[in-house]
């Protein structure tokens, strides 16, 4: 087994092809599978002619990839379903994307014999935590949506299978994460919406709208590392996100003044559930990061310093 090859789910997507970046400057060589339903070529295209980087085309659900397997040491398992607005009006799509496919991941690793799976869960796992900031220890854990739901019991099935089959594994719990490369989530929502029409913008929930913490992809990418890195035992769960929360009205005001807008007029659509976006959207959410800090981890940017960096990067992109 040579401990520096390793799998890549999800390779293709948002924070997949930035962690694929760093593992390559790590010097590891990176073996990722992708069946491109939300990622992307031009995100890797610059890595395929790197002789430590391969693709294999794949979708996790249908196709058994445990010859793919052979020699890695351990797996990134990214590949996902995101859209947590989905789950209520499809409610066996994340079943499907997440657990299942996690489950298939799971038995390929077991056939293999590959040790390590490094997941990437949520803070929706903690539904509508009354402790904020939240730490992993919060319980018990009451899901509201079905992204939440699915997420958590992939955490149970990894947990299970380190305990019952040797491996090891930690699961990250994310903060809405987003920066280059981001394709879906609120910040990228408003700058679409404010390119097609610059003078209003029309905002899902209540005024000043849910209040959540915000990742950038650079400290989600290092706080992975660091944890992997400092993985002790057969399984553990960190947080990962900023040190602070915003509302989403803030977020609307820092899109339009990096857009160079002034006097948007706003259009709050009420929302549902006494003002939410969505059904399953969680009101506030702030994790705590003191677990991770201890291993020497911090983030470097807070809420607002990564909203203003992913607006430039997607302003730049779209042209
Ligand atoms: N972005 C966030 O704010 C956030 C927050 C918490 C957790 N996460 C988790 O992090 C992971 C990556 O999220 P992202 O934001 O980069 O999303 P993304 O949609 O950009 O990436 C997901 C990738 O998985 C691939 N994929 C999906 N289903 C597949 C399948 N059946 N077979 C093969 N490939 C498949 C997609 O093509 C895509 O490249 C996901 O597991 C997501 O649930 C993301």
């Amino acid at each position: 087994m040579q401990e520096n090859r390793v799998l890549l789910t999800g390779g293709a997507g948002f924070i997949g092809s930035n962690l694929a970046d760093k593992l390559i400057e790590m010097g590891k060589e990176v073996v990722c599978i992708d069946n491109f339903s939300s990622g992307r070529m031009e995100y890797i295209d610059h890595l395929m002619s790197n002789p430590k980087f391969s693709l294999v085309r794949a979708d996790l659900l249908t196709e058994d990839v445990s010859e793919v397997l052979k020699g890695c040491g351990c797996v990134f398992h990214l590949a996902a379903n995101p859209d947590v607005r989905l789950g209520a009006e499809d409610t066996k799509v994340h079943l499907d994307q997440n657990v299942t496919v996690t489950h298939n991941v799971l038995e390929a690793m077991r056939s293999q014999d590959v040790g390590g799976i490094i997941f990437t869960s949520t803070s929706t796992v903690y539904g509508e935590a009354s402790t904020i900031p939240t730490p992993e220890e919060y319980g018990p854990l009451e899901p509201i949506s079905l992204y939440g739901s699915s997420k958590l019991a992939c955490e149970a099935l990894i947990s299970a299978y380190c305990h019952t089959f040797g491996m090891n594994a930690v699961s990250f719990r994310f903060a809405n994460v987003v920066g280059p490369r981001s394709t879906h989530g609120v910040t990228y929502d408003f700058v679409k919406k404010l390119k097609k029409d610059p003078r209003t913008l029309q905002i899902l929930g209540k005024e000043p709208g849910t209040q959540k913490s915000y990742c950038h992809i650079e400290d989600c990418v290092s706080g992975m590392i660091t944890g992997w890195e400092s993985l002790e035992g057969a399984y553990d769960v960190f947080n990962i996100g900023s040190d602070d929360y915003i509302f989403v009205k803030q977020i609307a005001d820092i899109v339009s003044e990096e857009m160079g807008l002034e006097g948007v007029e706003y259009g709050w659509t009420g929302g549902v559930d006494d003002g939410r976006g969505w059904k399953g959207d969680v009101r506030t959410m702030l994790l705590s990061n003191d677990k991770l800090k201890g291993k020497g981890w911090a983030p470097r940017f807070d809420s607002e310093g990564t909203i203003r960096d992913a607006v430039r990067y997607i302003i730049s992109e779209s042209g």
